[in-house]
């Protein structure tokens, strides 16, 4: 028999989230939205919200709620399927008990034929970000294997129709789909032990307006299942969760299971809800974000050098880097053991002294003589067939036995559940710190998981969690070496390894014009300081395009800036181009990552514009992609502003050679025009942004007068 229903209520600094618990029944959402009334009488809200039955309906309608299961014939997506065996067992999930305190609720359910006890936790936490989490604990007598245990199911109020997801591939991450959620839904998932290009577990639910948006995410860097499916009755139900695929979660009597958490925020639009993900990164994710001192201009010598590297090129390229402004100089794949090419050597992580005859420290001396600190590159989780580490232990890569060990990019991946394997990474690296002042590690992750399997069957969740494990151990014993999660560019970007990372490499695209899109897309989630953003060489070494350098360091420097290009085969004019925009970004770097970041619209879709405000300054980039189809293309508009403050209006230099003469009043943006929060907002500026390729940065000040 249902009991009386109670109303658990969070309350974040801009939000409600109102849940109803009828005991015994089931537990449900009943408003998600911006922040109520302290008085807003929840029964009313709730009864008000619900529908009647009608035709050709079970009796009591279903309620999926916030734990979805085949049950009262409730068709839709489930958040939990277990099973006993080889039979799937159906489960009957009822909340028992229930507590909130505001920020946090707890809703505690049995299901009495198995004797199963699930668990699911909301919290608001910094940002207005949500976390969601559930448990399964077997209180039964038989083993029960977990194929599905969901982070979060959200049933989606109904204003949200459209959904923005993303797609993607190598050097082409993030691409964003705009569609309406429609009859059926849709689903996303990865099987390829993690999450992917195409960040898939990134998404947002928008109303047809665009005053309403829920952005979601699985913190998770494995596998995962989203499925958003709408039912004929006009309901949708989001349940998003890591993928638990091929029986590898057994719960023996006794046992628990806890997800990885799943975050979600509502705000009134894309750039609030950008703002409220960045606060929650820094304040909640980012591991001692508020001690992190400015993010330093990397220079790294993929792109200069890839494998043919020895001493004195490097010297010679440190020398380059000093010259420019560089202030970390990065030494990426192919310094260690026999790695001349990517066929060979991973997991043998040992100098080598074909290319550094006197090791590392001769050039960490260069390095840091030059006022630069010193990175490395490293692959901890793979290895090459033709490696001294697979010659010794060729049963430490995750393989199905009997079976042919396929490679990608000519490696293998180590199996990290095994205490042996990751004893011996750990001991590696940490050797490598401990010998040499290495102040960051590149850590990348260039093959898929296949098979992600080991000799007791599948192992792609545990896999993770052993990567989590290694990263936790190294950075315990070396807190101040910061981390970079890379994964062939943006292949593993998530909150879990960004939990224990100081960037992500946003993708291996340099191109100027992708890179415009990629961080964009990032910048939906993720702070501009976490955004590995460097400058590569033209033309381009994977589109062909050529581009300014102009155009290549202004966009650059919208994210962590950096160089992937070799500066010695640059013109004197890139260099000196180069070196001024790596001083605009040191001295505007305070305001591009500690401050509020604002999505500007413009009409033309070949305008990209984003603005980040902090303090009494703000700082705006504005880049045209493509030929605009009239000379004067409409003002950039500026937004986030306060209206009724002043500010002076510069155009910082370097300005873009060919757009420059098309610029009205050269001398009055060097001196800077005063105008009003409304006027910029609403008005905005005139700037030359008729041809392809052409970026601007606007510089602002609050001013008094
Ligand atoms: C991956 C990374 C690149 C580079 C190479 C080195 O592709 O994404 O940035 O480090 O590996 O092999």
């Amino acid at each position: 028999m249902a009991g009386e229903t109670e109303y658990l209520r969070l309350d974040g600094d801009t939000i409600t989230v109102v849940v109803a618990v009828v005991p015994g029944e089931y537990a449900d959402l009943v408003y998600l939205g911006p922040k109520l009334d302290a008085h807003e009488q929840l029964h009313a809200l709730h009864r008000s919200g619900l529908y009647g039955a009608h035709e050709s309906q079970p009796d009591s309608p279903p309620v999926g709620g916030l734990l979805p299961e085949p049950k009262h014939g409730d068709a839709g997506p489930v958040a939990v399927a277990v099973r006993d065996g080889a039979q799937r067992v159906p489960t009957d999930f009822r909340p028992m008990r229930h507590e909130a305190d505001g920020r946090k609720l707890a809703i505690a359910l049995e299901d009495a034929a198995t004797g199963l006890q699930a668990q699911i936790e909301w919290s608001i936490e910094a940002g207005d970000a949500v976390r969601a989490q559930m448990a399964l604990a077997n209180d039964g007598d038989v083993p029960i294997a977990v194929d599905r245990l969901a982070a979060l199911a959200l049933p989606v109020p109904r204003r949200f129709d459209e959904a923005i997801t993303y797609a993607g591939r190598w050097a082409a991450e993030m691409q964003e789909h705009r569609a309406a959620i429609g009859p059926r839904g849709f689903v996303s998932r990865s099987r390829r032990g993690k999450p992917g290009f195409d960040g898939g577990n990134w998404l947002m639910l928008c109303d047809g307006n665009d005053d309403a948006v829920i952005g979601a995410h699985l913190c998770w860097s494995g596998d995962y299942d989203t499925v958003l499916e709408s039912d004929a009755d006009g309901r949708a139900m989001l349940v998003i969760g890591p993928a638990l695929e091929g029986g590898e979660i057994v719960l023996t009597p006794g046992e628990r299971f806890e997800t990885q958490a799943a975050v979600f925020a509502y705000a009134e639009d894309r750039t609030a809800l950008g703002q409220l993900f960045h606060r929650h990164l820094r304040e909640e994710v980012l591991p001692g974000r508020a001690g992190w001192g400015p993010r330093k201009v990397h220079l790294n010598s993929w792109e200069a050098l890839a494998f043919d590297m020895d001493e004195a090129k490097l010297i010679a390229l440190a020398d380059d880097a000093a010259d420019l402004g560089v202030e970390r100089f990065v030494l990426d794949d192919g310094w260690f053991a026999g790695r001349r090419n990517d066929r060979t050597s991973l997991g043998d992580w040992e100098v080598s002294r074909d290319v550094l005859p006197n090791g590392l420290d001769p050039l960490i001396d260069y390095v840091e003589a030059r006022g630069m600190d010193f990175g490395l590159w490293v692959e901890p989780e793979m290895v090459s067939p033709d490696s001294d580490l697979y010659r010794a232990h060729p049963d430490w890569c995750l393989h199905e036995e009997g079976r042919e060990r396929r490679t990608q990019r000519h490696q293998l991946v180590l199996d990290l559940t095994r205490a042996a394997v990751s004893d011996y990474l750990f001991e590696r690296i940490d050797a490598l710190l401990g010998a040499h002042r290495i102040a960051y590690l590149k850590w990348d992750h260039n093959r898929d998981l296949f098979p992600a399997a080991n000799a007791d069957g599948p192992a792609g969740y545990a896999q993770t969690l052993g990567l989590y494990r290694l990263l936790d151990r190294l950075r315990a014993a070396h807190p101040a070496v910061e981390i970079e999660s890379c994964a062939s560019g943006g292949g593993r970007v998530d909150l879990g390894i960004l939990s224990r990372c100081n960037r992500i490499w946003a993708s291996d695209s340099n191109d100027a014009i992708e890179r415009l899109r990629i961080v964009r897309s990032w910048a939906q989630f993720l702070p501009l300081e976490v955004i590995g953003n460097h400058v590569g060489p033209s033309p381009n070494p994977i589109t062909g395009r050529r581009l300014s350098m102009d155009f290549r360091a202004k966009v650059a420097m919208f994210g962590h800036m950096g160089v992937e290009a070799d500066p010695g085969s640059m013109t004197d004019g890139e260099r000196k181009a180069l070196r001024a925009h790596i001083a605009l970004y040191k001295s505007w770097r305070d305001v591009l990552h500690g401050g509020v970041l604002v999505r500007l619209d413009h009409p033309d879709q070949g305008v990209s514009a984003l603005l980040s405000l902090a303090g009494n300054r703000g700082l705006a980039l504005a880049a045209q992609t493509r030929v605009a189809a009239t000379y004067d293309v409409a003002p950039v508009r500026m937004a986030g502003l306060d209206p009724d403050a002043r500010y002076r209006v510069t155009l910082p230099e370097p300005w873009p050679r060919k757009a420059m003469r098309y610029l009205a009043n050269h001398e009055s943006w060097r001196e800077g025009h005063v105008l009003s929060g409304r006027a910029l907002v609403e008005r905005g500026i005139a700037l030359p942004l008729a041809h392809p390729e052409t970026a601007w940065l606007v510089a602002l000040e609050r001013t008094d007068g």
